[in-house]
């Protein structure tokens, strides 16, 4: 068979209809899941970074994301009703478009969770630095070569966050999950963090500083070097940079099978949780440019800690440093967790080596698979920028998103009586909005992110050429 024809049937590719699972969740539960999920790094340490480059317009930013983001979910929903076997994205690609595309977008997929562990242990790190000054660690081992140092010399790695990913990737290994009371206590801190920051920044709240409210225009453009070596700064490039804050609600389209009333909890189990994390984050962006500004705090990993010292009040920065010392780790949690389970299926598949994604049959864990993601991550956010490490993971996950817009078009050509659990809304206007949406945010990274995909990618296509494309389950079919 041409591996153009490779495709999963639908019926093969969904779960067992005797291993079906309880339905008791409501849209209340999937709201604080998703929220659980989505709500890290993004707002807690890129909206400095997105404030650089963007200005007061970051808000906008923010609200482009989200847009962008709901229309992807919305498409998330009903596949994951329709064909509700584990490996999202790529196994929806695998059905709606055949292998070498499923290939493409589980490829986008690993180097995606790969990435959003490393560029959360970075943000991990930044908020956990005041602690690792106290146990006596120097400078240089709390920040990457990128950094420059106080007295003008740079730094060698950032060990916290090597620490805590390879923490991280122990406690998984060794058969740790989160639970919803776990997850539930979490949000409640993280949100209670950002509400304490909001009240503290209000009383400083400077109007006058949103004018000029979008100093580096709308459109992202280079104005630093060119090529690779470009900086592209404007409202865009900060939504490309930011669309990080939005991701990990596949976590309540994944829960779909468990909703009682899926057409109204997920839709409002979606497109709430990400009303709700936009307008959070419209929120807390606006009160710090509102009693900092922009150009103040955007040079910190931790802008609102940052901030809240430069206010007077550095008890309550510690306060919500340690809430994200916290909370952040069960990020990196959820996207090991998902990195290790993409392999799986990708392995069942017959696209990678078995070997990797072998169970221990002690932890019930793939743990070699586990170690070599943590491993991958510790060196990532060892050496590299927080900023490069979110772009890049930005660039794989637009790529799955792209995939499964495509993926809902298909389908509903191809297969429209089929029965769809949920039916996304408006299809013919919410597939192409998160197509042409992900496309436009791919458009405005920094041509670097852009070429590194590329390469990533060309790597990508030689593993495929020289081990799935004959190893291919569907190969021998
Ligand atoms: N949305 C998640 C975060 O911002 C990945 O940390």
């Amino acid at each position: 068979m041409s591996i153009w024809n490779r495709r999963k049937a639908i019926d093969t590719a969904s779960g067992d209809p005797a291993h079906a699972l309880k339905k008791t969740l409501s849209w209340y539960h999937l709201v604080a899941l998703g929220v659980g999920a989505i709500v890290g790094t993004g707002i807690y340490a890129l909206t400095g970074v997105g404030a650089g480059l963007a200005g007061p317009g970051v808000m906008l930013s923010f609200l482009i994301a989200g847009a962008v983001c709901a229309c992807a979910a919305l498409c998330y929903a009903e596949l994951s009703t329709m064909i509700p076997a584990s490996g999202s994205a790529y196994t929806y690609s695998y059905v709606a478009m055949g292998e070498p595309v499923a290939w493409f977008v589980g490829w986008s997929l690993i180097l995606e969770y790969t990435l959003v562990c490393a560029a959360v242990a970075v943000t991990w790190s930044a908020h956990a630095a005041g602690l690792f000054r106290m146990a006596g660690f120097p400078e240089f081992l709390l920040a990457g070569p990128h950094v420059e140092l106080a007295d003008g010399t740079h730094g060698l790695i950032n060990l916290p966050a090597v620490i805590i990913s390879f923490v991280v990737a122990g406690l998984l290994a060794v058969g740790s999950r989160e639970s919803a009371t776990i997850n539930m206590v979490l949000v409640v801190i993280k949100i209670a963090a950002l509400a304490l920051f909001v009240a503290l920044c209000l009383p400083a709240f400077d109007a006058s500083h949103f004018t000029p409210f979008m100093p580096k225009g709308f459109a992202a453009h280079t104005v630093e070097g060119s090529g690779p070596n470009g900086i592209k700064v404007g409202v865009m490039a900060a939504a490309s940079l930011i669309f990080f804050a939005f991701y990990g609600f596949d976590a309540v389209s994944t829960a779909a099978e468990e909703t009682k009333n899926p057409k109204r909890d997920l839709t409002i189990g979606i497109v709430g949780s990400m009303l709700a994390c936009t307008l959070i984050y419209m929120l807390v962006a606006g009160v710090a440019i509102g009693a900092s500004r922009a150009e103040v705090f955007s040079k910190s990993e931790a802008p609102l800690v940052f901030i809240l010292e430069t206010l007077g009040h550095p008890k309550m920065g510690e306060l919500v440093a340690l809430a994200a010392v916290v909370a952040l780790p069960t990020v990196i949690l959820a996207f090991m967790y998902g990195q290790s389970r993409i392999f799986f299926v990708m392995a069942r598949d017959g696209l990678l080596p078995p070997a990797l994604s072998r169970v221990n049959p002690k932890t019930g864990t793939p743990v070699l698979m586990t170690l070599l993601t943590g491993a991958l991550a510790a060196v990532l956010s060892g050496l590299l920028s927080l900023k490069d490490l979110a772009e890049l993971a930005n660039a794989g996950t637009l790529a799955a998103f792209i995939a499964v817009g495509l993926s809902v078009i298909i389908l509903r050509v191809r297969d429209p009586g089929r029965p769809r659990m949920f039916s996304t809304p408006l299809w013919q206007v919410v597939a192409p909005g998160a197509i042409l949406g992900c496309l436009y945010l791919f458009y405005s990274l920094p041509a670097k992110t852009q070429l590194y995909f590329l390469y990533a990618h060309g790597v990508g296509a030689l593993v495929y050429l020289a081990y799935g494309v004959r190893k291919s389950v569907l190969a021998r079919a």
